[in-house]
């Protein structure tokens, strides 16, 4: 490919929000344009816009914002705003950014390169944000490869038919698709033959693939992906409550690549607050899935999601949640002020709660999660974790000079998702190595190799 140009890619939000940059650099890719680092460079700039909460909202606005000099100086330059807020926005996006050339919401991607064409074939700004039932499918090698990676995103469904009240995703990301079982195998088995070792599969209802008729179950879908060769492990997020059935815990159980790890969103731990967030179980449900969980599969790392200050949260639904949190003893929580959004109905509910307590009850749980994952850290010590091989640490650990100047400090990840930290010259990016845990810290383990 002959390049005539380059294209720089800020991407705001999720892990979906990084697969799909990855796929609108493959299409610029094939309108001649090289992927860069340097935003100066930039001949199309791209942002890809997350509108979960206010924050990555504003965030896509002032980085576009950034831009209106910039093009005086540079006026071939073409200004993309892709994804959520552009779905969202649609033409009201000009209102803010006037110089913008292109919005392309979440399903317009398969237009994008002919959008590209017509802006340098001199057409004024465009808007399409029209629907598509499809998911866009590029072909599984155009994606454009980072050097080192050894580990990949794959999308396996979009959309989300939940409604939970708080949310803006079903309004910007449409129905659920799923994409078909041959497509994902395909672009997987490419990855694989691309040293890829790692794969996450992605879905903002990941456990709800193929529920249509005619489509395969996700436990399905895991074991194809689970004969694959040369992958060794298999992540997937993000899983709903009520969607967790018990074929898809033997899976987690039975396959042997399938972490023993789950991402399972919570988001209260009050019934009434469950209720007004229309997440369709109770407390007592979530829990007794935990219990199933941990019978089945008794070392599983746990993770969850929770938002504080939903409208109406009262202190003692807030204790709820702190209790739920010791109770279940995740190894790790993402944790969110509840974020207003207009085009969601939690908006127009009553009694709101204010910034500042919001902020107060985030902290106590913040707190409450750093003592927890210590603890569940502390436990690894003495054991044997394999660690898929990442790379080098830039932050040496404590008196790491004593190990002498040909070794590195190497970094990689446990089946739990856990960071691990190890002294070593000779292992590569993308081994399984099995490391002795040693120390446990807050976000990270250290211990040694163990060669046989
Ligand atoms: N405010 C705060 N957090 C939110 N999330 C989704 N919508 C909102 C909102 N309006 C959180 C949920 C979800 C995660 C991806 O983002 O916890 O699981
Ligand atoms: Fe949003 Fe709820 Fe769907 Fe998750 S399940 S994407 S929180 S509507």
């Amino acid at each position: 490919m002959k390049y005539s140009g380059y294209a720089f890619i800020y991407t705001i939000g999720c892990q979906m929000n990084v697969y799909d940059s990855e796929k609108l650099a493959s299409i610029l890719n094939s309108c001649g344009f090289e992927k860069t680092g340097d935003m100066d460079k930039a001949d199309v700039v791209v942002c890809n816009t997350c509108s979960i909460r206010h924050k990555a909202e504003e965030k896509a606005y002032s980085f576009l914002g950034r831009f209106a000099g910039i093009k005086k100086k540079k006026p071939h330059l073409i200004t993309v705003m892709a994804g959520c807020v552009a779905q969202q926005d649609g033409e009201k996006a000009f209102e803010r950014v006037p110089h913008l050339d292109i919005v392309l919401g979440t399903r317009a991607f398969s237009r994008f390169s002919r959008h590209i064409r017509s802006i340098q074939s001199g057409q004024p700004r465009i808007v399409d944000i029209e629907d598509s039932s499809m998911i866009y499918e590029s072909p599984p090698d155009s994606v454009c490869f980072e050097e080192n990676k050894v580990s990949s995103f794959v999308t396996i469904m979009q959309g989300c038919e939940n409604f939970c009240t708080y949310c803006v995703v079903p309004y910007v990301r449409g129905k659920e698709r799923s994409r078909k079982p041959e497509n994902i195998v395909e672009e997987i088995t490419f990855l694989a033959g691309s040293r890829i070792k790692e794969v996450t599969l992605l879905g903002q209802n990941v456990n709800s693939y193929g529920k249509k008729e005619g489509e395969i179950s996700f436990p399905k879908l895991l074991k194809k992906i689970n004969d694959i060769e040369r992958i060794h492990r298999i992540r997937f997020a993000t899983s709903h409550p009520k969607d967790l059935s018990l074929d898809l815990m033997h899976a987690i159980r039975d396959l042997k690549k399938v972490c023993n790890h789950l991402h399972l969103p919570v988001q209260s731990g009050a019934d009434s607050v469950l209720k007004k967030m229309n997440r369709g179980y109770t407390r007592q449900q979530y829990l007794e899935k935990i219990i199933q969980l941990k019978n089945l599969c008794p070392d599983i790392a746990l993770s969850t999601d929770i938002i504080v200050g939903f409208p109406s949260e009262t202190i003692e639904d807030f204790k709820n949640t702190m209790d739920l949190i010791r109770e279940v003893e995740f190894d790790s929580i993402f944790a969110f002020a509840y974020s207003n959004r207009s085009s969601a109905p939690a908006a127009k509910f009553s009694d709101q709660i204010n910034e500042k307590e919001k902020l107060d009850r985030l902290n106590l749980l913040l707190q409450l999660q750093e003592t927890c994952t210590e603890k569940k850290n502390k436990v690894q010590i003495g054991k044997v974790l394999e660690i898929l091989v990442e790379g080098k640490s830039l932050k040496k650990h404590d008196g790491f000079e004593q190990f002498g100047k040909d070794m590195e400090q190497m970094t990689g990840r446990s089946e739990s998702n856990k960071i691990v930290h190890f002294p070593s010259n000779r292992v590569n990016i993308g081994d399984m190595v099995r490391i002795r845990i040693e120390n446990a810290y807050p976000h990270s383990l250290w211990g040694h190799p163990e060669f046989d």
